[in-house]
Order: structure tokens, then C-alpha cells, then sequence
């Protein structure tokens, strides 16, 4: 079964969306680590896949849907989604422009701030964080400009990843996989995490989903509060009262699903930790699919201790993308302020004696 899930299984609730991905993301079986199991949305699309495609399909259809073809994205100077954001606005005619936060100065963040220079006309490169939330703000009241949030953090875009819970429901009937006790994922904005604390429940309710449902693990990977249990079912309660608005079931978020695993965190967000280290260096020698210190490789040391401790099946979100990116315009980089191209220098310089103190 290929496309949107939702509208497979909800016919007759218009969600807003537009195809960007390749669906379903396949399942894959991980037997060096056990019963584990990996959603390959790092292959949500050869263009620029992860997590936040699913994020945007919503987002992008509803800016269509006002008329609307100026976007803003707000994230870090690494912003997978500000990537994703101009790669894809692209294809469908938007005019996509970024507004980041300075944050640790990395390779993996390096990399995504020299596709967003390369790619857009519109970046904001803010010098200090600041002054973040008054951009925000003032974005917030425009009129002419769709907003996308910090990881699409909001009930439409949430509602995205509710529905991967449908297509893994229906995976698992297929024979991808047995049915899941555990679910690994990496929770940044909590746009994810929220969705599927609704998509879950609404597979159960429809009947899809076989057998009981599983444990969400969390894995913190932006400080509290943005990473509140608080905020994470707050946005889950709201993104089931938008699909109830819209027509869908009414749903209830069940905040005993939700494990929010703190443990991986480190000293702050995009701070590298060696066990995530270890669990990117770990997944490479399995040829398994890459894992970014900022987010998944956090979650990727989240899984292994899981895998040691608990019985599965687990099935770990593979977030990152592993599409390869954009040559990057190195005239256009040239022009670049310099307090960037200093921060990129720095994180070429990264050594990984400090990445693994950073
Ligand atoms: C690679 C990757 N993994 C995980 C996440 C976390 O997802 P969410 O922001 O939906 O919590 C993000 C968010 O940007 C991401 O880029």
C-alpha cells in the first residue's frame, strides 16, 4: 500500500496533504542486535528523507491550500528540517526561506548549514539565540508567510507521523514485521512522538493494529522544557482534537505509552555523547543506516541498551536521511557571513577527542 495512510483509512476526514515522500518506508530486520527492527524513514525520500518529510506533506498542503507560496522555517544553523524544508518547498513552486539559532558547532550540523546557504536565498543566520523568539513572534502575525515551526511542531504536522503508525500497522499485517512491544525514537521538537501518541491509539480503534500496543521511548534530545512530558502530551491531546475537528474518531492520548528517556541526552542539544558515538560507530560497522550525533545517534544508545535489557520485537526510528546531499555552491559559501563561515571552521575542526567531551 503505497501514499497517505490516513486518507486510506479515514476516507471520508480531509487531512491536508500533498505526496512528497516514497511510502511506505520499509521495515527491516536487525539480527546482529536481536529482535530489533528499524523504520527506514532515513528512505522517506531520495531527494532529502527523515522524519520531517512526513512532517512537511501536511504543512506544504495546507500554506497550498491558503494560497500561500512564501514559506519561513524557524531551526537550529543544522536544521535537518530547514533543509528538507528547501529541498522540497522547491518542488512544489515555494519560496522557502530559514531563520536559525546558533547551536554547537559539529560536522553533521556543518554539513546541513552548507546545503542551506548553497540552496536558499532567504537565510537569517541569527548571531546569538536571543533574539529567536521575537523572529518567531513577528513571523507568527504575518499573513503572507506560512510559518513552519521548529520541527513542524504543531497538530497538522503532527498529524503526519500519526499516520506511519497506519502504515506500520498495516506493514505488520503483511508480514514486515511481528507486532512491536517498544518503539525508539528520537523526540526534538516533539512533533513526531506527539503524532504517533495519536496515530497508536487511532490504528487500535480502527482495528488495524494487531495486538497490544507498544511502549513509546522517547529519547530527549533537546532540553526540557521544549521536551516536557507536559509539552509532549499536550501537543499529542491537540493534534487529536484537530482530527476530531476535522472529522476523524475522537482519541485519547495515553500518557502511560509514552517512556521519555533522558538518559542520552548529554550536555545540551547537539552535544555529542560518546555512547552516541559508540552507537553511530556501531551501526556503521553493521551496514546499518547512518546516525547523526545530534539526534538518531542518541536514540541509536538508547536502542542498544534497550536491546540489551528488554525483550523485543523493538522497532527504532531510523530519522536521519540518507539521501546524499546537494554539492554544495562553494561561491555562494564564499559570501557567507563571517561569523558562519568561523562556525563552520570550527566544526571542521571538531576533533573527536572533543566531540566526545563536547
Ligand atoms: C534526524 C532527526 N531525528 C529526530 C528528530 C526529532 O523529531 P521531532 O522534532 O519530531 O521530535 C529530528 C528533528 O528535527 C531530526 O532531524
Amino acid at each position: 500500500m503505497t501514499g497517505f495512510a490516513l486518507t486510506r483509512h479515514l476516507p471520508n476526514v480531509e487531512v491536508p496533504h500533498v505526496s512528497l515522500g516514497e511510502y511506505p518506508t520499509p521495515i527491516e530486520h536487525l539480527p546482529a542486535l536481536g529482535d530489533v527492527w528499524l523504520k527506514r524513514e532515513d528512505l522517506s525520500s531520495p531527494i532529502y528523507g527523515g522524519n520531517k518529510i512526513r512532517t512537511l506533506e501536511t504543512l506544504f498542503a495546507d500554506a497550498q491550500a491558503r494560497g500561500i507560496k512564501r514559506i519561513n522555517t524557524l531551526g537550529a544553523y543544522g536544521s535537518n528540517q530547514a533543509v528538507a524544508c528547501i529541498l522540497h518547498g522547491r518542488r512544489l513552486g515555494l519560496d522557502t526561506g530559514a531563520i536559525l539559532f546558533p547551536q554547537r558547532a559539529t560536522p553533521t550540523a556543518a554539513e546541513n548549514m552548507r546545503v542551506i546557504m548553497s540552496e536558499c536565498d532567504r537565510v537569517t543566520a541569527l548571531r546569538s539565540i536571543v533574539t529567536f523568539p521575537v523572529h518567531w513572534l513577528r513571523l507568527r502575525g504575518s499573513r503572507d508567510t506560512y510559518l513552519v515551526p521548529p520541527g513542524g511542531a504543531n497538530p497538522l504536522g503532527a498529524l503526519g507521523h500519526s499516520a506511519n503508525a497506519l502504515e506500520i500497522a498495516e506493514q505488520i499485517h503483511a508480514g514486515a514485521m511481528p507486532t512491536p512491544k517498544h518503539l525508539v525514537v528520537a523526540i526534538g521538537s516533539t512533533c513526531t512522538t506527539a503524532g504517533l501518541l495519536v496515530g497508536l491509539p487511532l490504528a487500535k480503534q480502527l482495528g488495524v493494529w494487531p495486538g497490544e500496543l507498544p511502549k513509546l521511548h522517547a529519547v530527549r534530545v533537546t532540553p526540557w522544557p521544549v521536551t516536557a512530558r507536559s509539552q509532549v502530551m499536550k501537543l499529542a491531546r491537540a493534534t487529536a482534537k484537530y482530527l476530531e475537528r476535522i472529522g476523524g474518531p475522537k482519541i485519547t492520548p495515553d500518557p502511560k505509552m509514552l517512556v521519555l528517556n533522558t538518559k542520552h541526552f548529554g550536555w545540551g542539544y547537539a552535544r555529542v555523547t560518546p555512547g552516541g558515538l559508540a552507537a553511530a560507530s556501531h551501526f556503521e560497522e553493521l551496514t546499518a543506516p547512518p546516525l547523526d550525533t545530534t539526534y538518531a545517534a542518541k536514540s541509536g544508545a538508547a536502542l542498544l541498551e534497550l536491546a540489551r535489557e528488554t525483550e523485543g520485537p523493538i522497532l527504532f526510528w531510523c530519522t536521519k536521511s540518507s539521501a546524499p546531499l546537494p554539492e554544495v555552491n562553494q561561491q555562494k559559501l564564499a559570501c557567507a557571513p563571517g561569523y558562519i563561515r568561523r562556525w563552520l571552521k570550527r566544526a571542521d575542526n571538531h576533533s573527536a577527542f572533543a566531540l566526545s567531551t563536547s
